[in-house]
């Protein structure tokens, strides 16, 4: 079928590994952003929250219980406390020894290789952590768009707030979980005062909810990915990004 049949040209889509690439490797570890790298995804997504003593650190849970082989709420840990655990033995035995890695680290290891979504994660128990990641960008440049392909986004929309008023040039996303009744116009006419971005639970978006985000002057990269069939939907619904733990179901096959 030519491409004007099928709906008009064919559109990329932007492959966002979700916490790495994370059906491969631990979670929010080098070893799942490499992975990510490594399979040409576009862009990988992370969690970042705070220790005890203030060092952005990534890491999916409240707590350290089950992704290491610590147990305690993240910011009860120091830094050094954190560095000790072993984030990959419970993914798999060939990943012992991964650490949890810091927002800083990362940004040093992949700017200007591949994109990094920064979802700030439960940021109202870590007051303050908007401007440290702002600080963090800023200190690399990676506020000028240029330089490099960089997201802020979080549940807590007060806080993407936070961050977009500190450096507005950086994009940002509002995240939506899952509610049966969907995203008002009132909504999207809010989120599009800030946001670049919106967000939701994939089982939220059809056709008709991308292209009134869309009207609304934003963009969508619904999550979480787990099975090609619903890659696959969400690329004919024309979505503009996929979060998935599986970088390979997003690619044209
Ligand atoms: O990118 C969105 C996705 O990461 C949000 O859900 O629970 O995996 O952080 P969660
Ligand atoms: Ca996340």
């Amino acid at each position: 079928a030519n491409s004007a049949a099928a709906g008009g040209p064919p559109h990329k889509v932007m492959n966002i590994a979700h916490r790495g690439a994370s059906g491969y490797a631990p979670e929010n570890t080098m070893a799942a952003f490499d992975k990510a790298l490594q399979m040409k995804a576009d862009y990988f997504e992370l969690d970042v929250q705070m220790s005890k003593d203030g060092k952005l650190v990534l890491i999916h849970d409240v707590t350290v219980d089950r992704t290491t082989d610590g147990t305690g709420r993240v910011g009860d840990l120091t830094f050094k406390e954190l560095r000790r655990l072993d984030a990959g033995s419970w993914f798999d035995p060939a990943f012992a020894g991964e650490r949890i890695p810091t927002l800083e680290e990362a940004l040093d290891r992949y700017r200007g290789k591949i994109g990094i979504l920064i979802e700030i994660k439960n940021p109202e128990l870590y007051p303050g952590i908007e401007r440290k990641v702002a600080k963090a960008l800023k200190k690399r440049n990676l506020h000028k768009p240029r330089n490099g392909k960089i997201i802020v986004q979080s549940f807590n929309h007060d806080s993407v707030k936070k961050f977009h008023r500190l450096l507005p040039s950086v994009p940002v996303g509002v995240l939506i979980s899952y509610r049966d009744e969907g995203i008002s116009d009132k909504e999207l006419r809010n989120f599009a005062k800030y946001a670049d971005y919106v967000n939701p639970n994939k089982d939220m978006v059809d056709r008709s909810l991308v292209k009134r985000i869309h009207r609304f002057g934003m963009k969508t990269t619904p999550w979480t990915v787990r099975d090609r069939a619903e890659a696959d939907r969400l690329k004919s619904i024309r979505v503009d990004g996929i979060v998935t733990d599986y970088p390979d179901y997003v690619h044209p096959r």
